[in-house]
């Protein structure tokens, strides 16, 4: 069982529901021992041996599922997987409390991926074991984590770097926003009138960005979103659950789509997107399979990056 010579030893939280419950020194922890985790995966591979994580999910998935589970084997532990895609929402069969005090009897650290975000956040406050948000429609703090790990290995520091999300201001924005002012970024959200982020997670970014010497800037132009931008960010403009708004929002969001001409715009900027994407609707296929595309080592991040939330949360002492 190795140990990385990082300090402080806590991260201050027993769950991860939200980003913004970490201090800005606590996500820069995260990240370096993911950094570490990822350069020597080796020397982790007894760290949560006998551990056992429980996936809960209401909605699909593929990377999320994927990354935790095979995370879990990497770090010598085990994950079991319950698909509630097809059933009734957590709390109609058993309330959510029941299922918490099930689950931690057999298992040292829950992932749930919900609807609502009070599922995530009940879970958390009766579960005497870590609970991960894995995606609700609040919030996605494990993407927000690889996709600022990404930024980091590209350029070494994300003080006083400009990235855009352009397109629905919902659960992966929402995190990014957090994860961005926190370490220094300059966040800019670009939505259609009434698709614009939460105004509570608006306020926390822009206290945020004060402290960390970044920013919080909300345009509704999205060239005004794109100009030196280092990074255009997009996500899919219905997310689970508002399948049947589909045509309607892509009525609504069709001057937000991130095109070759918007990725000219920037300062030599990546494209980011959490995928599942939709080429041809939130980004055009030459932009998210051409050279500036940085997708897939967002996605592989994943599993580096919750690599080290298993490992900080399920086994904080042998972390320091
Ligand atoms: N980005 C992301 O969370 O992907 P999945 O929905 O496939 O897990
Ligand atoms: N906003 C998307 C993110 C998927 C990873 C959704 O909630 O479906």
């Amino acid at each position: 069982m190795a140990t990385t010579t990082l300090t402080p030893p806590s991260l201050g939280i027993t769950d991860l529901v939200s980003l913004g419950d970490l201090s800005s020194a606590a996500l820069r922890r995260v990240l370096d021992v993911a950094s570490e985790i990822k350069s020597r995966p080796l020397d982790f591979s007894d760290l949560l041996k006998g551990k056992r994580l429980s996936m809960v999910f209401e909605k699909e998935s593929l990377r999320t599922r994927f990354t935790f589970d095979i995370g879990m084997q990497d770090l010598g532990g085990s994950a079991t997987f319950l698909d509630l895609s097809n059933s009734p929402r957590m709390g109609a069969r058993e309330s959510v409390r029941d299922m918490a005090k099930n689950l931690e009897r057999w298992t040292h650290g829950i992932v749930a991926r919900t609807y609502r975000h009070r599922t995530i956040v009940e879970l958390a406050h009766t579960a005497s074991i870590p609970v991960i948000n894995g995606l609700s429609e609040l919030l996605h703090p494990c993407q927000a984590l690889a996709d600022t790990m990404t930024l980091l290995e590209r350029w070494g520091s994300l003080q006083d770097r400009r990235v855009a999300f352009i397109g629905d201001g919902n659960n992966t924005c929402h995190s990014l926003m957090t994860a961005a002012t926190k370490l220094g970024m300059h966040m800019v959200v670009c939505t259609p009138e009434g698709y614009e982020p939460d105004a509570e997670i608006e306020r926390a970014a822009v206290a945020a960005a004060e402290e960390s010497g970044g920013s919080y800037t909300l345009v509704s132009d999205p060239k005004d979103a794109a100009e030196g931008a280092h990074a255009l960010y997009t996500d899919v403009w219905a997310s689970m659950g508002q399948e049947d708004e589909t045509e309607e929002r892509a009525a609504i969001f069709s001057d937000y789509s991130i095109s070759d001409d918007l990725m000219d715009l920037t300062d030599e900027g990546v494209f980011m997107h959490c995928l599942p994407a939709h080429r041809g609707h939130e980004v055009s296929r030459s932009v998210i399979d051409g050279p500036q595309s940085i997708v897939f080592d967002i996605a592989e991040n994943r599993l580096h990056a919750q690599k080290a939330v298993l490992a900080l949360l399920l086994a904080p002492e042998e972390v320091n």
